[in-house]
């Protein structure tokens, strides 16, 4: 996307430097925009497990380049044992995205085919920005189908009055390589001149919705408010919301999602005022393996520095400001799942699904049969 005229990927590696992975440091966000280069698998385990990068597409990409700086720099007599000991290293730092774990093992597949270290390095650089570009793609596609849906509503609504979309955390570009997929709708909506405006969820504890997609948005020039994490029932009750739309860390393949924390409860009060509820979910985010979202999908817990403490910028600098009395125990659940019963649709690259093993085995059979395919 574009920043101040210049365009920007989160993840990116330039030609000229292979030996290292480029970020976006994405905690400096919203008050200055910090570019940064990894050159270690190190490094970027790193970035991911403390979210100098984060969002499910994002973490995978970036996972998929460490495994190549890790390939890079694997002793070639213990090739093997080093780049398994990397991909535990980058799986381990965050559980809930399915992506990070998917991209690490597509490197580990892709590499098998490689006969020495030189060619499985050479396939690691290639299958990275395969990785990447493709989670570009499917957030892009991801962007002209969910555009059907708003111009269904907007056609709805009396002339001019713009289509009121909730949305919860950062499933924008900066969860993705580019375009992200919860956002991508709306961007393709408002720069094809459908009038719309965003409720942006403020998202405690860490604030990706104040602090990336309200960023996001205001720079793209995309009407929105930002609103405590609360407010959104208050909002569908009074017919000031016409859908929602989040993006998904990992999604069953039966259809149940799990998102940023406090998605639920947004799906909850979706389906109490009659407001559909989709989800932008590229296949890179589907586990296949998994049937049952509220018993399989293992929830990230996070520091509980992170909800005793809000960051935010105060005389030109960052500053930390404890909001609790001394010595109280929080709890920082990252994630929650919604059960498929409450998602209208899914929006994937491939167009639009209900949530169900039926309706997205029949988008993605190709997809579903290579992913359960057992190791050769
Ligand atoms: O903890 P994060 O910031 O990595 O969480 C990811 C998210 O921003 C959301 O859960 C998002 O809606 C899904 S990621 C595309």
């Amino acid at each position: 996307m574009q920043v101040n005229g210049t365009a920007y990927r989160t993840v990116w590696m330039e030609d000229a430097d292979p030996a290292h992975v480029h970020i976006i440091d994405q905690r400096a966000l919203p008050h200055r925009l910090v570019t940064m280069r990894l050159p270690s698998v190190d490094e970027v385990a790193t970035a991911i497990r403390e979210m100098y990068v984060r969002g499910a597409g994002c973490i995978g990409a970036t996972a998929g380049y460490g495994m190549y700086l890790a390939a890079r720099a694997a002793n070639h007599a213990t090739f093997a044992a080093d780049l398994a000991r990397a991909a535990q290293q980058l799986i381990a730092t965050r559980p809930t995205a399915v992506n990070l774990a998917w991209a690490v093992q597509r490197q580990q597949h892709a590499m098998q085919a490689g006969h020495t270290p030189a060619e499985k390095i050479a396939i690691a650089h290639g299958t990275a920005r395969a990785i990447a570009d493709e989670d570009a793609a499917f957030c892009r596609q991801i962007g002209e189908h969910g555009l059907a849906l708003i111009r269904a509503i907007a056609a709805r609504k009396p002339a001019g009055q713009p289509v009121n979309i909730l949305t919860h955390c950062n499933a924008g570009w900066l969860a993705f390589v580019d375009y992200g997929s919860a956002t991508a709708p709306i961007y393709a909506a408002h720069d094809a001149g459908i009038p719309v405006h965003v409720w942006v969820d403020e998202t405690r504890p860490r604030n990706q919705g104040a602090s990336l997609t309200a960023w996001e948005l205001a720079s793209h020039g995309v009407p929105c408010h930002l609103i405590v994490d609360n407010a959104g029932g208050h909002l569908m009750q009074h017919g000031l919301v016409d859908l929602v739309l989040v993006g998904t860390d990992r999604t069953t393949v039966t259809g149940d999602v799990a998102n940023k924390i406090g998605t639920y409860l947004k799906a909850l009060a979706a389906a109490d005022n009659g407001v559909p509820f989709y989800v932008a979910v590229p296949s890179s985010s589907i586990d296949w393996q998994m049937t049952d979202g509220l018993a399989e999908i293992p929830i990230e817990e996070r520091d509980p520095e992170e909800v005793l403490t809000v960051h935010g910028w105060q005389d030109g600098r960052e500053a930390a400001v404890r909001i609790a009395p001394p010595h109280v125990p929080a709890g920082n659940y990252g994630f929650d799942i919604t059960p498929r019963r409450l998602i209208t649709g899914l929006l994937t690259e491939r167009g639009l699904c209900r949530a169900e093993r039926a309706a997205i085995l029949a988008l993605f059979p190709d997809t579903y049969a290579a992913a359960i395919r057992p190791p050769s």
